[in-house]
């Protein structure tokens, strides 16, 4: 099973810190990123040579926006997010969930939230969940080599596409400087070590052209690529040394047994995307909501008129929420809580507090087709998750338009402040 299939589990035996600095990175930084954002995965820092720009050297305008792809546990989201200032977005995607909830972990170390720094879980051979011509700047560390060669030239068209016109590429990756004979191809120690699916310079540059890119530069970084192998000389404790994912469950990787530096190198790669007139979207994000865990439960529906007589009623055993963001106009639920959407999961211990004891908490949106039912099912996610049994998540049926619609005129309902 390659290291790019699904649901691999994340086992790292190299030692983070030797490998870390070994490939760029300095003291300084290292301690400026969460504990466990830097996990020997990398074979360069991207940052330092990305030139990101802060909105404070860009008047009037805001921070940059960078994607890292195959962020891994974050190091160089957390980096790029120091560089773009409170106003930029650093976004990490990585195609593995336990990578993504490690790296969302890291960043609430550092109190760290979207959309300054979002961590979105996304195949690199798929669509990019990333608005096309949003992004400044694309980072990426030992990656694409691991992505199997069809892969490689989406991705790279993918990096066109997000890019903003006159857009920039840093990568650091691992490149063949021959090609690579079936034997270190099929090796597992190549395989896990970030080698076997490294290509020659012509070819990678193809594929950079190919996808639309220009102003290649190619610089070899002249690291020691024995570096992945020297804390754990006999395949270390547990049994797999390397740059990348783990070795397939039961089997063992070890240390190639061939000289890497002979046949890879580490570069930095650098590309552009050309300039012109575009219409630059004011996200980045596809879905705002990529960027928080995948809501587990579906809390029940209760209709218009359920609600209608709990608000009658002298009961006070429920809340209502409305989870609309910009389109009030019209009126609300009388006596209903506002919450903005895109903040509410990080603001979810606050909203716990609020009310844990109110046994129904029922969401509401314009339709409650979707931000609302999201919230009442991160809502409830937490309540499980607290083991709390006294509150429970409902969705208002229809959302506030059927709500409107149904009790038009009368006021005890409605409110249109
Ligand atoms: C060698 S690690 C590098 C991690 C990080 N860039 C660093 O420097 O610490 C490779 C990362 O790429 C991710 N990855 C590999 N193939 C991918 C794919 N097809 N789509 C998205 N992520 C992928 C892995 O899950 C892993 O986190």
């Amino acid at each position: 099973m390659p290291p790019w299939t699904k649901n691999e589990t994340i086992l790292i035996f190299v030692d983070a810190k030797s490998v870390a600095e070994a490939f760029g990175y300095t003291d300084e930084e290292l301690s400026s990123v969460p504990e466990g954002a830097h996990m020997g995965l990398s074979c360069g820092n991207p940052v330092a040579t990305a030139t990101i720009k802060e909105a404070i050297l860009r008047v009037n305008q805001k921070g940059e926006t960078v994607v890292d792809l195959g962020s891994g546990g974050g190091i160089d989201v957390f980096l790029a997010a120091q560089k773009v200032g409170p106003s930029g977005k650093a976004i990490g995607l990585d195609m593995s969930e336990d990578m993504i909830a490690l790296a969302r972990k890291n960043a609430a170390k550092k109190g760290l939230k979207p959309p300054h720094v979002a961590f979105v879980q996304a195949y690199l051979t798929e669509p990019l969940p990333i608005e096309s011509n949003s992004v400044d700047c694309i980072i990426s560390n030992c990656v694409i080599n691991l992505l199997p060669q069809e892969g490689k030239a989406f991705a790279l068209k993918e990096v066109h596409r997000i890019l903003k016109p006159g857009g920039r590429v840093v990568l650091n990756d691992i490149v063949a400087k021959k090609p690579l004979p079936e034997n270190i191809k099929n090796d597992m120690a190549s395989y896990v070590g970030c080698i076997s699916g490294a290509i020659v310079i012509d070819e990678y540059k193809m594929l950079l052209q190919d996808a639309g890119l220009g102003n290649l530069l190619f610089v070899d970084t002249k690291s020691d690529l024995g570096v992945y192998y020297q804390s754990s000389e006999d395949g270390g404790a547990l049994g797999t040394p390397g740059c990348c994912t783990p070795a397939p469950p039961g089997t063992k990787a070890g240390k190639p047994d061939y000289d890497v530096n002979e046949w890879v190198a580490s570069y930095q790669i650098y590309a552009l995307k050309e300039d012109g007139p575009a219409e630059i979207p004011s996200t980045a994000l596809l879905r705002w909501w990529d960027a928080y865990p995948v809501v587990k439960s579906s809390p029940p529906s209760m209709t218009a008129e359920e609600v209608a007589s709990l608000i009658r009623s002298s009961a006070t055993d429920f809340a209502v929420i409305d989870v609309r963001r910009n389109d009030h106009a019209g009126g609300h639920v009388r006596g209903s809580h506002n919450v903005h959407a895109q903040t509410f999961y990080d603001e979810l211990p606050e909203v716990y507090q609020k009310f844990k004891d109110v046994p129904k908490v029922i969401f509401y949106c314009q339709s409650s087709n979707g931000r609302g039912p999201r919230c009442a099912g991160w809502y409830q996610d937490y309540l499980d998750s607290q083991g709390n049994k006294t509150s429970s998540a409902f969705v208002l049926k229809g959302g506030i338009k059927n709500w409107l619609s149904t009790f038009e005129g009368q006021e005890d309902l409605i409110d249109k402040d």
